[in-house]
């Protein structure tokens, strides 16, 4: 079986039925860009509007860099039909001792509420307990981003709790809900 480290330095492409979920390139700045740059697709994520393309270059070069360091990757969601990056979805860490994950995710506003991160995230769930094989993988919102826990349960996660002042964001103290899917959840089998 492969391992984790095999997985991530090799980041495999994921098909859903509208999107293509495929390693980052540099190719990919000028859309990633278009919706980096935007403040409402920042306010709830520990990144700041991108000001410039290359912002958005030198994240995509700390991705690619990710990939040949087989560190936990992130993934482009590119539409299946125009091959247009509309967002990214990947993993913020994994803790092999725990076969344990935590998933983090944006998309460009003009595509939000209609079902794409949801069938994004079902991939990556299944990705990390077929794939990665995991036990359990957890996602945080920022309580007043009630969108983004709406997604987490319609891919399967449950609510854990609330984590108050969990984190320092954009000037603030923030509350974050914790959710989590683990594999008995959707398994038969450990
Ligand atoms: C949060 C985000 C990922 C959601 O992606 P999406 O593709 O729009 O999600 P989906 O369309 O799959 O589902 C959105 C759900 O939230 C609901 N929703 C939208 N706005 C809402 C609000 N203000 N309050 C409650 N629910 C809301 C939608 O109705 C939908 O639920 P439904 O299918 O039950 O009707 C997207 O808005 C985004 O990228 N935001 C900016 C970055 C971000 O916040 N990332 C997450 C950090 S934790």
């Amino acid at each position: 079986m492969q391992t984790y480290l095999d997985v991530f330095s090799h980041l495999p492409t994921l098909l859903t039925s509208r999107l293509t979920l495929r390693p980052v390139r540099m190719s990919d700045a000028e859309d990633m860009y278009e919706y980096s740059r935007d403040p409402e697709v920042a306010r709830h994520v520990l990144w700041d509007a991108h000001t410039s393309i290359h912002q958005t270059r030198n994240y995509i070069r700390y991705l690619i860099r990710q990939y040949r360091n087989a560190a936990p990757g992130t993934f482009a969601i590119a539409l299946r039909d125009s091959g247009k990056v509309i967002g990214t979805i990947g993993f913020m860490w994994l803790q092999m001792d725990n076969r344990s994950a935590e998933v983090g995710y944006s998309l460009g506003r003009r595509y939000w509420n209609q079902g794409y991160m949801t069938e994004a995230l079902q991939a990556i769930v299944e990705f990390g307990f077929t794939r990665l094989n995991l036990n359990r993988i957890e996602a945080q919102h920022e309580c007043d981003n009630p969108a983004s826990g709406r997604v987490m349960l319609k891919a399967g996660m449950q609510r854990e709790g609330t984590l108050r002042q969990r984190i320092f964001n954009k000037g603030r103290f923030v509350d974050v809900d914790l959710y989590a899917i683990v594999r008995s959840d959707v398994m038969r089998r450990p």
